[in-house]
């Protein structure tokens, strides 16, 4: 049984923002791509990529290039984008299909879908050398709901155990099943933790998105996860809105026909470390992947998924719910913007949270303990 908590009964008096430095300092970016996500299960988009045997995207974890692909065989696998040889990156491309061999480009190294080292020109005269030692590298991988994940640890945590708090939790919301109708990528000139925590409370909801904030009053809802590296919980969509829609509505069918009666008034919006956002509605899903660039600009993908059903359904709309989160996240991405100026003056200190804050705080410390080693 899932318990719920108002926002309010899970602030800790006393929490306050972070330091400046948090969100100015290459040397604490440094330190977090090898504390945070070079430890961490990252996720890297959706399996539907990877649909046949050979296909593959290109993606960056911690400064590392990863091919993450379906081998020959049909196995996942993330490999990394770095040659055996002479160290040379083998792929350029951010996807595409191997037909039967992954060739590095320099002097035609040449690896099997699952990495291992079939062809390697003129290593036969060389004395000791033997193809079954000079593999790609390899990096641990995971599939949850139809997301996958990828850690580059040299000895990652096991991805069941650190999922735990969400592996079974979201199920009734079939998110395997449902398809991709629309993706797009921001670029946002604020620093990546100044995201997850906008992200984190409604409080700005008034101000910031008055369209919104008709359709998901800020003070609603409760949350189920409050402490550790996923966070989050509902608010309630006021009736006799159906969605978060632009004109209220449901946009098409039920992500799940067996959605019950509470969830189908909720929404739900989760923060899960180290880089994705996860907000559920009744009649879609939309998810961010946050990519760090430099101190002060984050990559942000985002893709809304539907449920296939609702292909060739003339009163399927999803420029509905497209249209009401990109004008949305748009408004956020201003304000993230605005607050990286503000927290990049040597005027600006920690300041207080309010009760209504809790979340945003409850990143913080997760994410401080992360960085202190101490998670
Ligand atoms: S560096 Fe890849 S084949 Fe030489
Ligand atoms: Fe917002």
């Amino acid at each position: 049984m899932t318990t719920f908590h108002r926002t309010v009964s899970t602030y800790r008096s006393g929490a306050r923002t972070m330091p400046r430095e948090q969100y100015t300092s290459p040397a604490i970016l440094a330190e977090e791509t090898e504390r945070v996500f070079a430890r961490h299960w990252n996720c890297v988009g959706r399996v539907n990529r990877l649909a046949k045997p050979g296909d593959y995207i290109v993606r960056e974890i911690a400064g590392e290039s990863l091919i993450v692909l379906r081998d020959r065989g049909g196995e996942l696998r993330a490999l990394f984008n770095v040659c055996r040889h002479r160290g040379t990156r083998i792929c350029r491309e951010t996807h595409g299909q191997f037909s039967e061999t992954i060739q590095c480009p320099y002097h035609a190294w040449t690896y099997a879908t699952d990495g291992h080292l079939i062809g390697a020109p003129h290593m036969q005269d060389v004395e000791g050398f033997e193809k079954k030692d000079h593999p790609l590298h390899s990096a641990a991988i995971a599939e949850w709901e139809g997301f996958l994940f990828v850690n580059i640890a040299d000895d990652p945590q096991p991805f069941a155990d650190w999922f735990a708090p969400m592996l079974r939790r979201l199920e009734r919301y079939n998110i395997a099943g449902l398809s991709v109708g629309h993706s797009v990528a921001y670029d946002v000139r604020a620093n990546w933790k100044l995201v997850f925590q906008n992200y984190s409370e409604c409080l700005h909801c008034p101000m910031i998105h008055p369209e919104l904030s008709t359709v998901l009053p800020y003070q609603s809802g409760a949350n189920d996860l409050v402490d550790g590296p996923f966070l989050g919980g509902y608010m309630e969509i006021t009736q006799p809105n159906e969605s978060a829609t632009l004109s209220g509505k449901a946009c098409g069918r039920l992500v799940s026909p067996t959605l019950g009666d509470d969830d189908r008034r909720r929404a739900f919006y989760y923060t899960l470390m180290p880089n994705l956002m996860l907000s559920i509605h009744p009649d879609y899903v939309n998810y961010y992947l946050l990519t760090p660039v430099s101190v002060d600009h984050t990559r942000v993908e985002s893709e809304w998924m539907f449920h296939p059903s609702n292909e060739g359904d003339p009163s399927f709309n999803p420029q509905d719910a497209i249209a009401f989160w990109d004008v949305t996240n748009r408004q956020d991405w201003d304000i993230c913007e605005q607050s990286q100026l503000g927290v990049s003056s040597r005027r600006y200190e920690p300041g207080p949270y309010s009760p209504r804050e809790s979340m945003p705080a409850a990143w913080d410390r997760f994410y401080l303990a992360m960085m202190d080693g101490t998670h």
